[in-house]
């Protein structure tokens, strides 16, 4: 019996494959999303998404886990509620988080709130759904959860977010668990903070919890934390007398994007039940990117072909608004033609751009691939994890719609604002206001 489910990348549902010439979303042709939705428009894979949540599930099966997806990577409540609908619960930075998973359908005792600014209104409004646990990132939070429980009269289970000194290896926007960032307990002060938190009233430690960064494509890093995380825990056990029923080991799975393969699911999970060995409690796994990111593209329009004298830059209709992570991190994603290039076609290195008034509104820096035309449409891909959430409506763009696919029907999962609604919440000022 092979309890890892050692799932290669490649064995999961591959929902983006040409067909008949044309780039379907399973089973559905592009160009009808297109035709209903407009472009740009998201559009997600429910197979694509329902095989990943079972991959990473099964991984962990024997050891007593729970897995709560991070929504801050995809928080449409058609995907939520995939996910719900499969037994995850939810990993929550902010009310407006915590307002969606419970809107999904996501049991409040699968919900961890994490984040290192949490209110105590957010608190407060957390206490009152009965979530499972509070990721406490410094003693001053702590205070504050004490205080903000006492006053309701409610017991906040606490897990110590611990910064376990481990360099993720990843971008230095997305990495979290060293020292120099702002994130969790530094490990050499949390001893003392777990006194504490035993010691304050309305609260009760029941775990400890990390998270390393994010597009983590090497396990050894998480070996590290976990080693370290789980001998933490032990000795607040064994010497201190704390009780502690969960350990969570937080997200940060890689995808691949460029050139990095995808971390090795396999070798995750048996990095975690090595360090695991013997603890009696259950693990809390909060992978947002894994998730969703190979189960999303954004779908978009050239609209011109500019030959300049040194470059030729293919302008769509999607733009840094839209998918800002070329522009933010320099990340590198996918772009297909969603016409099936010939047999043959001779790669031309293009600027994928948006129309946005910026030089780093860019979507692909160099790129060869396939000639595209005017008027075609094309597919940015591994779009589906940090893409729509983080999009804005800078330049005055409604936020582009979300469309769902599966097995060969679509549905619009979020609407694109008319131009009413962008400008509906904004008010003159009384001064402005002139009567005739
Ligand atoms: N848990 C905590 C406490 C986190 O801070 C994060 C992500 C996750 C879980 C989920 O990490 P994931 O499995 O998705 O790597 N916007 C960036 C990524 C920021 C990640 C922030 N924290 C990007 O587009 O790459």
């Amino acid at each position: 019996m092979n309890e890892l489910s050692p799932l290669p990348a490649a064995a999961l549902f591959d929902a983006f494959t040409y067909k008949d010439g044309v780039l379907h979303a399973e089973g559905v042709d592009l160009t009808r999303i297109a035709d209903a939705a407009g472009t740009p428009c998201w559009v997600y894979s429910h197979g694509a998404l329902e095989s990943r949540y079972r991959a990473f599930d099964a991984a962990f099966a024997g050891i007593p886990h729970l897995v709560c997806y991070a929504l801050k990577a995809n928080s449409n409540q058609a995907v939520i509620r995939t996910f719900a609908d499969l037994g995850a619960g939810a990993d929550i930075v902010s009310e407006g988080e915590l307002r969606r998973a419970l809107a999904a359908g996501v049991p409040p005792e699968r919900i961890v709130f994490a984040g290192v600014g949490k209110t105590a209104i957010e608190m407060a409004v957390a206490l009152d759904a009965g979530i499972l646990q509070f990721n406490v990132e410094s003693e001053q939070e702590l205070e504050r959860l004490s205080a903000v429980a006492t006053g309701l009269g409610r017991t906040a289970s606490v897990a110590l977010r611990v910064n376990p000194d481990v360099d993720a290896g990843t971008h230095a926007k997305i990495t979290t668990g060293t020292a120099e960032n702002k994130f969790g307990i530094e490990i050499d002060q949390a001893r003392a903070v777990a006194r504490r938190t035993a010691e304050l009233p309305g609260l009760r430690l029941s775990g400890i919890a990390m998270h390393i960064g994010s597009q983590l494509t090497s396990v050894e890093p998480y070996r590290a934390a976990f080693g370290r995380l789980v001998g933490f825990a032990r000795m607040l056990m064994s010497e201190d007398g704390h009780k502690l029923e969960r350990l969570d080991f937080g997200g940060g799975l890689g995808v691949h994007y460029q050139h990095a393969p995808p971390v090795d699911l396999a070798a995750y999970a048996a990095a975690a039940r090595e360090a695991l060995a013997g603890f009696p409690g259950t693990v809390v796994l909060e992978p947002g990117r894994w998730m969703v990111a190979d189960a999303g593209i954004l779908l978009a329009r050239v609209q011109y072909v500019k030959r300049g004298s040194l470059k030729t830059f293919v302008i769509l209709d999607a733009a840094m608004n839209d998918l800002i992570r070329p522009a933010l991190y320099d990340a590198w994603h996918p772009v297909r033609p969603v016409a099936e290039p010939k047999p043959g076609a001779v790669p031309e290195t293009v600027d994928v751009v948006g129309p946005i008034c910026e030089s780093s509104d860019v979507i692909a820096v160099g790129r060869a691939m396939p000639p595209v035309a005017q008027g075609e449409l094309v597919a940015i891909g591994v779009a589906g994890a940090y893409g729509a959430v983080m999009g804005s409506t800078y330049n005055s763009r409604p936020l582009a719609p979300e469309v769902m696919v599966k097995d060969g029907a679509f549905s619009v999962v979020r609407a694109r604002p008319s131009y009413e609604e962008l400008i509906a919440s904004d008010r003159l000022a009384p001064w402005q206001i002139h009567r005739p």
